[in-house]
């Protein structure tokens, strides 16, 4: 069993912290991170705090390629290692009290609260401090416009409770900031220009230029401070990549005085340079016009039309509620799609490891929920997103001496960033996760016209790339592919992982369904010019039909790859709770040498390809993998939870999207200090809506067969399916569906339903049956 640590108190729509924990301090800057889709950051303090934090401010799509740092290179390792770069810090105000600087670390403080309010999409903090029996009470709020993305606020305010006194704010812009997984601890940034006045500064950065030509990034970041208090003087001061404002005020007993701190952030990303500065400038004179009040008003109103749509509701379990909320919060925080250029990154803005902008967990666990939550253009951008790095795709097979398309499992652009061999060589089941999310999106909202160019450009250059990488095996007859590793990462240079065969074979085989779409429906102009030949498609064909998958006939389960019985198979439940995270208690190869999974494998394909396979296979190879499954990569459990609900295992279902919904805020696989895993966290909804909820939507049919874990008295959440705005009520007795839209048939525990535009239907709710041994 995990042992948790719990920091947070549980409220449906807040994360709150009482104490000042300086010991998991890192943890709940992570859990305490805002971000609007251009920017974001920890939940760093303003103020100075001297013991061990991690200052972490991010911009979407500025980032750096670090040069590669490997003990033995290997060749077709790529040069660098792109990162998100950690950038200025513009939300910093130091704070000297009758001129002791305050310093959260080392102070005496009373009445500490942080609180994320996820509602209002906005960060506070409140606490009284106490030098030599002076008491003064602070709060702080900060947040990230969304109506007006390069719009940073901050409001400062502090009360003398019980002495008349004197107060300087020094709020500052630092550019002098480093990543601190650089891999030759380079400073990746130099300064270009400043400047500084009276109550305002600014201040521009750029990333080195490096030796790999890919684009370098100008960041300036423009502030104004507005007081509200009785100002004795202001000074400014200029130093090496930094600016700041000196601001001293009286402090009269019991009455308060506040500071705003407004910043424009703006990249060259969506500005010339040289514009940089004035358009910073001009957007915070536009707003701060409009007044603190309103341009809250105006970013909180888009975070109700935000959860007006996405919120999934929770009776009778509130961590299971603060949770998802947590989820929806972070993940919208980081990507809502307005932006085709960016894509969401496994940390977001919330941390550093990982690097890189794109992973395969954007398709296999984040499209569903934006293709739900969200207009179709969303979801389709992320597909585009992908179809413009076909180039850099072209790029990574050539580095492996093969033909077609392989996607990276890392990258910025399209080009493989990562260099770990048995990822980047070996971990290509990811471009089989490129291909279904095509189908995904147009199985899901009937948009075919996507296949006719950029659909059939990606499929078919995946296609190729899949034939080029299968062997033929002359003496069994049979195609085979060795040297991958699978989703499962405690496993390398495998041969025949079942599902990386799998996910090949599906590609080809909807490759060639859609080739013969396009040629039946005269739409294939373009596929015309691939220079797709005979030949060619008639391998795939027999690539599709000689496949081998290894299977086990005595347990009837598909074998994880070719060896995998071979091993000692054990089940995790005999594994200490010293022993737990595997990854930071064991070693490597003890790793590797042992039966445990990671995350889903086998059960990755059975949750793809659901409609594909039998209950009874589906449960057979559920009760095989799932003992063994540590989940130490936080994309296992809402799989599991999925197919565990599927299943009727309630229990376990349950258990799963407790671990998905609270992976962070519960630190379940103790690493949440190094930032918040964003790409997992669509876990808690595929858990609920495709798993409590089953819904399924292949073959074109929308079907649900809901179920309510014990301890819930109701859940319900909203769906947009096609031309449909639904929302689905499951109680402890009846399911509610309601609909806005044309006529909807849809399945309901495997009867047809019809439900009218406007109309609504309640039908009982069915007990789950696990009759299947
Ligand atoms: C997982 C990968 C995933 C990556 C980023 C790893 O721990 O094993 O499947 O792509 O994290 O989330």
């Amino acid at each position: 069993m995990i042992t948790l640590n719990r920091l947070f108190d549980v409220e449906p729509w807040k994360i709150v912290e009482n104490t000042l924990n300086t010991k998991d301090f890192r943890l709940a800057e992570s859990v305490m991170s805002l971000g609007n889709g251009h920017m974001g950051m920890r939940g760093n303090f303003e103020e100075k705090y001297s013991g061990d934090f991690h200052q972490g401010s991010y911009i979407a799509g500025v980032w750096f390629p670090d040069k590669t740092r490997v003990g033995w290179w290997k060749n077709g390792y790529p040069n660098y290692f792109g990162k998100v770069i950690n950038s200025t810090n513009f939300i910093g105000i130091n704070v000297l009290l009758n001129s002791q600087e305050l310093d959260l670390f080392s102070e005496t403080i009373k009445d500490y609260s942080r609180e994320l309010d996820m509602k209002h999409g906005v960060l506070t903090r409140s606490f009284t401090v106490i030098q030599d029996k002076k008491e003064t009470s602070v709060k702080v709020t900060r947040f990230l416009s969304i109506a007006e993305k390069e719009l940073a606020v901050i409001k400062y305010e502090i009360i003398p409770l019980n002495y008349d006194g004197d107060v300087t704010f020094i709020p500052y812009l630092d550019g002098d900031i480093r990543n601190e997984d650089s891999n030759y601890e380079e400073d990746f940034w130099v300064e270009v220009n400043k400047e500084v006045s009276s109550f305002e500064g600014s201040l521009t950065m750029k990333t080195k230029d490096n030796p790999f030509n890919t684009p370098t990034f100008h960041l300036t970041t423009t502030m104004k401070v507005e007081i509200d208090g009785p100002v004795r003087s202001v000074t400014s001061s200029i130093e090496n990549e930094y600016v700041d404002n000196q601001i001293d005020l009286e402090l009269t007993k019991g009455q308060s005085t506040t500071l705003y701190k407004y910043v424009a952030v703006t990249t060259d990303r969506d500005h010339e340079v040289g514009d940089l500065v004035q358009v910073g400038k001009d957007l915070l004179s536009k707003n701060i016009e409009k007044g603190y009040q309103q341009i809250l008003k105006e970013h909180q109103e888009q975070w109700f039309k935000r959860w007006e749509i996405a919120d999934v509701e929770i009776d009778g379990d509130p961590e299971a509620q603060q949770g998802i909320r947590f989820n929806l919060f972070q993940l919208f925080s980081t990507y809502y799609g307005e932006d085709s250029r960016l894509n969401i990154g496994p940390k977001g803005f919330t941390g550093e490891k990982y690097g890189g902008a794109t992973y395969w967990d954007t398709e296999a666990y984040a499209l569903p929920l934006y293709l739900a939550t969200a207009t179709p253009d969303v979801a389709e951008n992320l597909l585009r997103y992908r179809h413009k790095q076909l180039d850099g795709a072209f790029h990574n097979a050539r580095q492996q001496g093969l033909k077609g398309a392989l996607y990276p499992m890392v990258t910025f652009t399209g080009v493989e960033c990562h260099n770990e061999w048995e990822i980047t060589f070996e971990e290509i089941h990811r471009n089989g996760a490129i291909a279904y999310a095509i189908y995904n999106y147009v199985n899901y909202t009937g948009d075919k016209g996507y296949l006719k160019r950029n659909g059939i450009d990606v499929l078919s250059s995946i296609s190729r790339f899949w034939a080029d990488r299968v062997h033929y095996n002359n003496k069994k007859e049979v195609y085979m592919i060795h040297g991958v590793t699978g989703p499962n990462e405690y496993e390398n240079n495998v041969n025949n992982n079942w599902y990386t065969n799998l996910m090949a074979v599906w590609t080809l085989k909807y490759t060639l369904e859609v080739i013969e779409y396009l040629q039946s429906n005269n739409l294939d102009e373009h596929l015309k010019t691939l220079d797709l030949t005979d030949a060619e498609i008639a391998k795939w064909k027999e690539i599709t039909e000689k496949m081998y998958f290894p299977y086990d006939k005595e347990l009837d389960i598909f074998v994880q790859h070719d060896t995998f019985l071979d091993k000692d198979l054990i089940h995790a439940s005999t594994l200490s709770p010293e022993e737990r995270p595997l990854n930071q208690k064991w070693s490597w190869d003890k790793i590797l040498r042992s039966c445990f999974i990671k995350q889903a494998d086998v059960l990755q394909g059975m949750y793809f390809l659901n409609h594909e396979f039998t209950l009874s296979e589906k449960k057979k190879n559920f009760d095989f993998y799932e003992p063994m499954t540590v989940h130490e990569s936080s994309l296992s459990p809402s799989i599991h939870a999925v197919l565990a609900a599927e299943l009727g295992l309630e229990e376990k279902a349950f258990e799963m999207y407790h671990r998905t919904a609270r992976l962070d805020l519960d630190n379940y696989n103790n690493d949440t200090e190094d930032g918040l895993h964003i790409t997992s966290m669509t876990g808690a909804w595929l858990s609920i809506v495709q798993g409590f909820a089953g819904m399924r939507t292949a073959n074109e049919a929308l079907s649900f067969a809901p179920f309510i874990p014990a301890s819930w008295n109701f859940y319900q959440f909203n769906i947009v399916y096609r031309d449909h705005y639904i929302k689905l009520n499951v109680c402890k007795d009846s399911v509610k569906i309601s609909q806005q839209g044309s006529d909807l048939t849809l399945t309901l525990y495997g009867e047809k339903v019809q439900i009218p535009s406007e109309g609504t239907v309640i039908i009982p709710l069915k007990q789950k049956e696990t009759t299947l041994q």
